[in-house]
């Protein structure tokens, strides 16, 4: 099922935006070269096939929640903001810090955001997407004035450090925006979508309450991500370029008048298609995959995060942003900067 909103103001003609962004990276980088001390691997093929170079791995006993702390401090310090004032603080994850509490909960107390309404939102590498989405409508409501979202992920504790087609995908990082109204530009469109028929594609069987932690669960392997990489690749460029397309046309734009594509940081092979798909040019695409590798939820706000900071984004720009995840999920949205 998918849905998507043509741009909308509501009774106020109010629409929402980025207020302020922050990032989070583990400093531990760990390199093509040093994956193939570890599997069978190589770094040109690495290179070639997902565009890769390295990523940031969290040191043993780092959680999800640190990384989204450290993320949600800058982005409230940019948007000047004291954690006292967050009214709604949503943290997307997949690899939350325990099944419960919401790890939203956790980064609710170190930040001293004591009259926060926190939860997290299981969306995959689409959760940063959803999670803004879900904020948005929240603020567009008056329900609440200001909204904390975090993407943060420590995928690395769930990879197979021996399974070479994953290991050498992930990385661990956080972003995080501040949204609420705003009185120019802001979100014009957005498209959400989800398969569950497709699942099993993209999973992690151990741990819930299907399989829950034990002996065998642990000899069979069940706490690690598996993948299907071939089939999500195609899936994953088809669903991303017709969302992209979706809220370009919802917010009656052409492709030529998109500034900036901020699609989700998984492969550049995957990437590339995307932009073909959906008419949006290559060197209007921000990247920075090479460097992080596919942080999941984090991605697309790491990735505007850096396209911000390095002036890539201007003021008024359109900016599309799209993801795609297990779920299978998928999303995006057109804002102007
Ligand atoms: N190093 C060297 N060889 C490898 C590695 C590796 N790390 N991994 C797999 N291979 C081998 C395979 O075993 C296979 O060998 P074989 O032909 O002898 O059997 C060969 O390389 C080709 O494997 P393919 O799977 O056909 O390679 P492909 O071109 O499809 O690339 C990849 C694999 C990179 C995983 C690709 O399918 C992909 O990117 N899929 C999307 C996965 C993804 O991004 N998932 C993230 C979650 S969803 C999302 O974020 C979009």
């Amino acid at each position: 099922m998918r849905r998507s909103t043509p741009p909308r103001r509501s009774r106020s003609s109010t629409r929402i935006g980025v207020r302020g962004l922050g990032m989070y990276v583990p400093p531990k980088v760990l390199t093509n070269v040093d994956l193939e001390k570890m599997v069978d691997t190589n770094d040109e093929w690495i290179r070639t096939r997902t565009g890769i170079c390295e990523r940031r791995v969290a040191e043993p006993g780092t959680a999800s929640s640190d990384l989204a702390y450290k993320a949600a401090q800058e982005a409230l310090t940019q948007a000047e903001l004291d954690p006292k004032d967050v009214e709604l603080l949503i943290v997307a994850t997949t690899t939350p810090d325990m099944l419960f509490p919401s790890t939203s909960c956790l980064v609710q107390e170190r930040l001293g955001a004591s009259s926060a309404v926190c939860f997290d939102l299981s969306a995959a590498c689409s959760g940063s997407i959803f999670a803004i989405i879900t904020a948005q409508q929240y603020l567009l409501t008056g329900r609440y004035r200001n909204a904390l979202v975090v993407g943060a992920e420590v995928l690395s504790s769930f990879i197979d450090w021996t399974d070479r087609s994953t290991c050498v995908l992930f990385g661990d990082g956080a972003g995080a925006c501040v949204l609420a109204p705003v009185r120019r530009g802001g979100i014009l469109a957005t498209d959400m979508g989800s398969d569950g028929s497709a699942a099993q594609l993209l999973y992690m069987p151990g741990g819930g309450s299907k399989h829950p932690p034990s002996h065998a669960s642990v000899d069979q392997r069940l706490h690690f991500l598996r993948m299907n990489g071939t089939e999500i690749f195609k899936l994953a460029v088809r669903r991303m370029a017709n969302s992209a397309k979706r809220v370009v046309k919802a917010a009656k734009l052409d492709p030529r008048e998109v500034d900036c594509f901020i699609p989700h940081q998984a492969n550049t092979r995957i990437i590339e298609a995307v932009a073909k798909w959906a008419d949006l040019p290559m060197e209007k695409v921000y990247m920075n995959l090479q460097r992080y590798g596919n942080t999941s939820a984090a991605s697309n706000l790491i990735a505007l995060y850096e396209a911000v900071r390095d002036g890539v984004i201007q003021r008024d720009d359109h900016v599309v942003m799209v993801a795609f995840g297990a779920g299978l999920t998928w999303g995006s949205l057109l804002l102007q900067w």
